[in-house]
């Protein structure tokens, strides 16, 4: 019987107890591994990366995970300029050509729907690895790795969010992960015009306008940047950069959580951080960055367990 591809599209497949529990432990036998224990189950096996927008981390994660586990890595520089899109090329066409040469597909594109059309054609796992604002799963199970790993539990947590809340896919992705904790309640911190669209939101959860109105509170404090590629209205830009100050994590703030909050970020940071705060015994931000390979090793062993 040949199985349907195990594509990983969006959160709601990670929201699943069964995988995400398995998820979760396996990618913290691989942190606790000597990276010459690592098994080579993608031997004799290619996953390509395919990122039509700028990648540092979730590339980079990638491609050493499959490498780590023993997978061959073709990829093209920056895809939207070097691939045959600058061509003209759909999505489409560009997938139901490399899936012929390789057994997952790693994507990154700027359309929100750009992954489920991918999976609509293709007949080996896409991995979606941000598709526009709307998804951007495996970020969302690393920073779940994450907060259990530095909290010890999920459940109760005040969890802040801070920043572009309108337009950034990895807040989005992570609020639905965090909703099946029982009594997180999620502290959202942007001004109006960057404000977390309700589709996302919950009654119990409060939203203000200033970082100092929360700061003292929140266990976690998720911090993102404005996205700027994704806003065409200048008077947003402009009203956002006005109040910027407000969203701004100094080290005098940093100072103010509880001192066993942690403070992560999906990264790039372009100043929402000061450079201080990376020494605060808070800061974890790095090391979710790192947890990312550990993640992103237990998914495409999984992805492609059973491939033939
Ligand atoms: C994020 C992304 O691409 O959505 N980066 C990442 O994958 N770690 C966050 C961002 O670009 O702001």
């Amino acid at each position: 019987m040949i199985e349907a591809p195990r594509h990983i599209i969006d959160v709601e497949q990670l929201r699943e107890p069964e995988l995400q529990a398995h998820l979760l432990e396996r990618a913290a036998e691989f942190q606790a591994m000597a990276p010459a224990d690592y098994p080579k189950p993608l031997q004799h096996r290619q996953v390509a990366t395919l990122f039509y927008e700028p990648s540092t981390r979730t590339r980079l994660s990638f491609d050493t995970a499959a490498k780590r586990l023993g997978a061959g890595v073709p990829s093209t520089e920056n895809a939207g300029e070097f691939s045959s899109a600058a061509k003209g090329e759909t999505i489409e066409d560009t997938i139901m050509t490399i899936q012929g040469y390789v057994d997952a597909i790693v994507l990154r594109h700027k359309d929100d729907d750009s992954s489920e059309r991918a999976a609509a054609v293709a007949g080996v796992p896409i991995i979606n690895a941000g598709s526009g604002k709307a998804e951007h799963p495996t970020q969302a199970l690393l920073d779940l790795f994450t907060i259990k790993q530095e909290m010890g539990q999920v459940e109760g947590l005040k969890i802040g969010m801070a920043g572009d809340l309108a337009h950034g896919r990895t807040v989005h992705s992570l609020v639905k992960l965090l909703r099946d904790f029982d009594g997180v309640q999620i502290i959202g911190v942007a001004p109006d015009c960057l404000a977390m669209p309700e589709e996302y939101r919950q009654p119990e959860d409060v939203y203000v306008d200033r970082l100092d109105e929360v700061i003292g509170e929140v266990d976690v404090l998720y911090m993102t940047r404005t996205q700027l590629e994704r806003i065409d209205d200048e008077a947003v830009v402009a009203e956002f950069s006005k109040q910027a100050d407000n969203f701004k994590l100094t080290n005098r703030r940093a100072n103010r959580m509880k001192p066993t909050a942690r403070i992560l970020h999906p990264l790039p940071r372009v100043g929402e951080i000061t450079k201080k705060v990376d020494k605060n015994p808070r800061a974890r931000y790095f090391q979710q960055a790192h947890n990312g390979l550990f993640v992103r090793m237990a998914l495409l062993e999984w992805v492609l367990e059973d491939a033939a």
